[in-house]
């Protein structure tokens, strides 16, 4: 069993392996590249013309995990006699987006603010719910009532980041989504976002926010996060032991999915750290240090 204060150590491991590596700076580049591609290249599959999506082309060609490519000049030329074009560009590493997660639950829709607070507040309202149907489900599975109670604090820990957040945002609590409305899954369907949501994601949140407990900009934001840290690493724990439980309930066939459902899932996060936006204040990690924070939390286990 893994325990809260295991995966606060581990989080914190990872931010200080990651921060020593000096990933950080704002954009930097990392790569040029400068060479004639066929309009039939493997790396572009449906090609494209030539005109005004030449750049998309490039971008695609030369598209490099964990780093923005820029293409500076495209244009057509002959490669072994068939069409192609030259793309000349750059790979460049920068700190300009920003990395989220937190536990979700499936067919619930927050509306979300498109500032990254607001975006960070409409997560923990998230995942309210999400800790609130896990409560009401395990309860109709039988579950031992420890763990029924631990999603419930869960959810009144998420009440608290909600408060908290919205505080530092100096704008009202946003309201609770609407959850009892929610019906109760299957065993297996409840395993599998459990999974996802609190063994892959929600650890990982643990990650973020032990880096934003460092990196913030102000101290309120630092002491937030330095207490979400904590508190996510609870809820973390607590899917894996929820996850123990379903486990012995499951079929083979069912657990080798969840399993792969959470290697999936791995992959998934780190190739949304690439599309987050930036927000410094908060010290959210850049794309290729939140990338790193994937690997440094899940390579050894995934
Ligand atoms: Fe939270
Ligand atoms: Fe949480």
């Amino acid at each position: 069993m893994t325990s809260a204060g295991q995966i606060l150590a581990l989080a914190r491991r990872a931010v200080t392996a990651v921060a020593a590596l000096s990933l950080g700076a704002c954009c930097r580049e990392v790569g040029r590249f400068d060479q004639a591609v066929s309009l039939t290249d493997p790396r572009v599959p449906d090609g494209g013309p030539v005109d005004a999506s030449c750049s998309q082309f490039c971008a695609r060609a030369f598209f490099r995990e964990c780093a923005r490519t820029e293409v500076s000049a495209c244009a057509a030329e002959t490669v072994d006699g068939g069409a192609g074009v030259r793309c000349t560009g750059v790979h460049l590493e920068c700190a300009q987006f920003g990395a989220v997660c937190g536990r979700r639950t499936a067919d619930l829709s927050v509306e979300r603010d498109a500032d990254k607070l607001g975006a960070l507040v409409a997560l923990e309202a998230e995942a309210i719910a999400a800790f609130e149907r896990l409560a009401k489900e395990l309860a109709c599975f039988g579950a031992p009532p420890s763990l029924v109670d631990a999603a419930r604090t869960c959810a009144e820990d998420e009440r608290a980041h909600v408060f908290m957040l919205s505080a530092l945002a100096g704008r009202a609590p946003m309201a609770e989504p609407e959850h009892e409305q929610l019906a109760v899954r299957s065993l297996f369907e409840v395993a599998l976002e459990n999974a996802v949501e609190g063994c892959v994601r929600e650890t990982f949140g643990v990650v973020i926010a032990a880096w934003q407990a460092e990196h913030a900009e102000s101290p309120a934001a630092r002491g937030c996060y330095a207490q979400i840290a904590e508190d996510e690493a609870r809820h973390a724990a607590l899917a894996h032991e929820v996850e123990a439980w379903f486990d012995a309930r499951l079929t083979e066939g069912e657990r080798a999915v969840v399993a792969l459902a959470k290697r999936t899932a791995v992959v998934s996060l780190k190739s949304e750290q690439r599309g987050a936006r930036d927000d410094s204040p908060l010290g959210l990690p850049g794309p290729v240090v939140a990338c790193a924070l994937v690997d440094a939390s899940f390579a050894p286990t995934a």
